[in-house]
């Protein structure tokens, strides 16, 4: 259930809250901290010189206990802090907790003696303290007279309010980081459902499509790249579906083509077996089965043509050559098949044309076919015109004649494989259908364009082929 991109995802997600999680909250804590202690301490100073300055007088001589202990005790209430007075020995002579004071006790305290010894100026530490089980902050100042120590103030205060706080603190970042974790956990999944579930579709109908079933489609649902993907599946699924079902099409049509010589030759040669026939009639019987063998040999020629075209590649067969010898040569082959039909086959060709990248026998069936079939579609007497010239980047082959013409509904259909305009009479003229596929296919392979149009005085038909000139590769 749990697909390896969710996994992945969702963690790295986790990971990146938590790193920005504790990476934030130690930033906030030790600045919270250390701005804290700054100020309290500034705070503490403050008082600290405030009692000094109150007590310098009173530390000259033999100092009132009671006096000092009044201006701590007054100064430390307003602070929060407990404030004690010594004298240069150390002594407490004052001290702002009036219950349990320290008054009378020496403080052997290092800050102090550092301080009376004059080896700083003002002192601060922080401390676990053991007796009220908290932490302290302390800070000591000298008390000077006329450039004497005369005895120190020291101030102490709790920091457990400080520490309180940052603990509260720390809960709540605890409880907000559990959150987002919980809450990248769902967005992870969310997200990356989004993700897999149109991969799993693909993946399905891909697997489906592997077992044969090409009618699977997947529903776009986004433009992202998985939506394009998706697309693009669909658009593929189609095509593959398209050209199987051609390839299926082309099969039956060839097997249907093949059918009819055969059937023909099973009945005539049972005929020549079964019924005993005169020489002549033997000869008409056997001059059939010519025909119709012929048709097949064709037949199956033409399929291996196009077979073949569909399986070379370019550069086997191709090369840079001037195509006016053969074409002059296919026509002077089809010059009789014209005169036994009175058929006047003019041509119209120039020395030599420029050079085009074109496989010649390709060509050569290209002229054959077209003026074949102006021959074969033309009544006797007509007129057939075949022209070479040169337009713009291109040679341009045109074949008209003056024929028995195709109606525009069928232009677009005769280059498909197999398509007859009137079937039976092709057939009766030993046509396949395949002819204009050929040449449709050839003039594809050579990046030329072919085209149908009225014959000349709008009676007949023309055919033009066009070929690009065969240009430099840019070096
Ligand atoms: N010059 C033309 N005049 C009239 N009809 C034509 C002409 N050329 C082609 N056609 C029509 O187009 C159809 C397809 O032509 P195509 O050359 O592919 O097949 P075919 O001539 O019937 O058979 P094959 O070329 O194999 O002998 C023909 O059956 C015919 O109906
Ligand atoms: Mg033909």
């Amino acid at each position: 259930m749990f697909s390896s991109i969710r996994t992945k995802l969702i963690a790295s997600y986790l990971i990146l809250i938590v790193a920005v999680m504790l990476a934030a909250s130690f930033f906030l804590l030790t600045m919270l901290r250390n701005y804290y202690h700054e100020y309290h301490a500034d705070t503490m100073v403050g008082a600290a010189s405030l009692v000094r300055d109150l007590v310098v007088s009173k530390l000259r001589e033999t100092p009132d206990v009671v006096d000092i202990s009044n201006q701590a005790e007054f100064v430390a209430k307003r602070h929060n802090v407990r404030i004690l007075v010594t004298d240069d020995r150390q002594r407490v002579v004052g001290d702002s907790v009036r219950v349990d004071g320290l008054v009378g006790v020496t403080l052997n305290r290092r800050e102090i003696s550092d301080i009376l010894s004059g080896n700083e100026i003002k002192s601060r530490s922080i401390q676990y303290s053991e007796t009220s089980k908290q932490w302290v902050m302390q800070v000591t100042v000298p008390v000077v007279d006329q450039g004497k120590i005369i005895g120190t103030v020291f101030v102490s205060s709790s920091l457990s309010e400080i520490y309180n706080l940052q603990n509260n603190i720390k809960n709540y970042l605890i409880i907000l980081t559990l959150l987002s974790i919980a809450l990248a956990g769902l967005l992870g999944r969310y997200l990356a459902q989004r993700i897999t579930d149109p991969i799993q579709l693909l993946t399905q109908a891909a697997e489906k499509m592997a077992r044969g079933d090409l009618s699977q489609r997947v529903a776009v649902r986004t433009s992202d790249e998985i939506g394009r993907l998706t697309r693009q599946f669909n658009e593929m699924a189609k095509k593959l579906a398209e050209s199987t079902r051609q390839l299926k099409d082309f099969v039956a049509n060839a097997s249907h083509e093949m059918r009819t010589p055969l059937t023909s030759l099973n009945i005539l040669v049972k005929s020549l077996r079964e019924y005993p026939l005169e020489a002549e009639e033997r000869e008409e019987f056997l001059a059939d089965i010519d025909k119709e063998l012929e048709r097949l040999i064709r037949l199956v020629e033409n399929l291996l043509d196009l077979t073949r075209l569909d399986r070379l590649a370019k550069e086997d067969t191709m090369s840079v050559v001037d195509i006016v010898p053969t074409v002059a040569n296919t026509l002077s082959m089809l010059q009789r098949r014209a005169e036994e039909k009175s058929i006047t086959l003019e041509i119209r060709l120039p020395e030599r044309a420029s050079p085009v990248f074109a496989a010649l026998h390709q060509i050569k069936q290209v002229v054959f076919n077209l003026v074949d079939n102006a021959l074969k579609y033309t009544p006797a007497h007509g007129r057939v015109e075949v022209v070479l010239s040169e337009e713009g980047d291109c040679l341009k082959l045109s074949v008209s004649d003056n024929g028995v013409g195709i109606p525009e509904e069928h232009r677009e259909k005769i280059f498909e494989r197999f398509y007859r305009v009137d079937k039976a009479r092709s057939r009766e003229l030993g046509g396949t259908g395949l002819g204009l596929a050929i040449v449709a296919e050839i003039v594809k392979r050579h990046g030329g364009t072919i085209a149908v149009e009225d014959g000349p005085g709008g009676i007949g038909t023309t055919f033009i082929v066009t070929i690009p000139r065969y240009k430099l590769p840019p070096e």
